[in-house]
């Protein structure tokens, strides 16, 4: 079931493991920079996250934190419209994470697909370690720290938004059962005025007695359109209404982010494991050559084979970035060997650096302002702390450690 958010947020984060490339940029980046125009975004370096792996050898975390959110930013990420931060400056994610750890069943971590996928994928390093079994809660703690509304992820991470919804409502039930809950949402209906206050009692009736979950949506949508109550009344109210406590920590729901084409140099998805990327920060030379030497239609041997795009990895390319009459043009002058596959790629050569050309120039400034750089960092971290000890406050007092005994 869902709550209603109580607030627009999304929050998403990236590991800090190396250069980004396309695959990034088309996969992830220009869905932020969407996104960030209709959300209040967070996006965060995963820092800790890239250690559940990398604890071995930690020198790329280093390297690639500051470097990555230049990137981030010569890509299109507005900070004025988005948080943008780094994990481990906000140690609550810790506390939060180590909190819900006392609630979340060790089945819940295990049954996790990637835990057994990644374990039997990456051989080279060993991840039988308490951390990477984590992996999924710590994760749970970013996006309930925020109360984030949506989280843009892969598919490959639709599984770790889920086992936070399953925490979240976990959570709500142990600890949203205030002892004088009834009171206070009676308390939180009054204030709503007379009309409102019967209306609601209406729609929850309607849900609770009848079992009619359009009870439940007019409901949420009356709350939702409440000026007048304080977000706590709110979440009251909404617990209330559909027989919960009072949500504290709000479930999330994944925004999947459909998955890039963008391919990689030799065919296969574009990605660091494979060896086949083409950084954003690849020097023109480099792209000009890496493109050149692609495989093409292994049936096209000589200028005057003809061959067949569709089983041609740089036609991946095409996809991606050539218009439908040029396609239709290229195509055919590949199947009649009318096109060398020199000229083919040139095509894809062009596109690439025009599409970089930005971002370098970009990148290339904010490398010469390095303390500028470091104050949106510090910034987005001083603002993120903020909402994240207003939640961990909440979360401390309802488990007994506010300090008052
Ligand atoms: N696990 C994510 C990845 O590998 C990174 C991540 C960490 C994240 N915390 C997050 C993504 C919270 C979204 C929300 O891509
Ligand atoms: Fe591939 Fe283009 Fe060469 Fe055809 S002409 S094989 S599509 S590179």
């Amino acid at each position: 079931m869902n709550t209603i958010s109580q607030n627009n947020r999304v929050l998403s984060g990236m590991r800090p493991t190396g250069l980004l490339h396309l695959g990034h940029y088309h996969g992830v980046l220009k869905n932020w920079i969407e996104l960030q125009h209709s959300y209040g975004c967070f996006f965060f370096v995963a820092d800790w996250h890239a250690l559940t792996t990398h604890y071995e050898d930690p020198s790329i975390i280093a390297e690639s934190t500051r470097d990555m959110v230049i990137d981030w930013l010569a890509a299109g990420v507005n900070p004025g419209n988005a948080t943008l931060f780094v994990q481990s400056r906000i140690p609550e994610h810790a506390e939060l994470h180590t909190l819900l750890s006392m609630i979340t069943p060790l089945g819940w971590l295990e049954r996790v697909p990637s835990f057994k996928d990644q374990q039997d994928k990456i051989k080279d390093r060993d991840l039988a370690t308490y951390g990477f079994l984590g992996y999924p809660l710590l994760q749970s703690a970013d996006i309930l720290m925020y109360k984030a509304a949506f989280v843009p992820v892969g598919e490959d991470q639709v599984a770790h938004v889920e086992l936070t919804r399953e925490v979240a409502r976990r959570f709500n039930h142990f600890y949203g059962r205030e002892p004088d809950f009834e009171a206070k949402a009676m308390a939180a209906i009054k204030k709503m005025g007379r009309k409102n206050a019967k209306l609601y009692e209406d729609a929850r009736k309607r849900y609770q007695e009848q079992g009619d979950s359009q009870g439940l949506s007019i409901g949420r949508a009356l709350l939702e359109s409440q000026q007048n109550i304080s977000l706590s009344d709110r979440d009251r109210l909404l617990g209330y209404l559909d027989g919960q406590g009072r949500i504290i920590l709000p479930e999330p729901q994944s925004l999947l982010t459909v998955s890039s084409k963008m391919p990689g140099i030799d065919g296969q998805k574009m990605s660091k494991s494979y060896n086949n990327v083409i950084a954003l920060r690849e020097d023109p030379d480099s792209v000009a050559k890496k493109i050149r030497t692609m495989p093409t239609d292994p049936a096209r041997i000589r200028r005057t084979d003809p061959g067949e795009p569709d089983k041609c990895p740089v036609w991946e390319f095409h996809q991606v970035y050539t218009s439908e009459d040029t396609k239709k043009m290229l195509a055919e002058g590949c199947r009649t060997a009318g096109i060398g596959c020199i000229d083919c790629k040139q095509y894809v050569v062009d596109a690439i650096l025009e599409e970089l050309k930005p971002i370098q120039q970009r990148v290339e400034e904010y490398l010469k302002d390095l303390s500028g750089v470091d104050s949106i960092i510090n910034e987005g971290c001083e603002y993120a702390r903020d909402v994240a000890q207003d939640t961990i406050e909440e979360v401390r007092k309802v488990m007994g450690l506010s300090g008052r005994w």
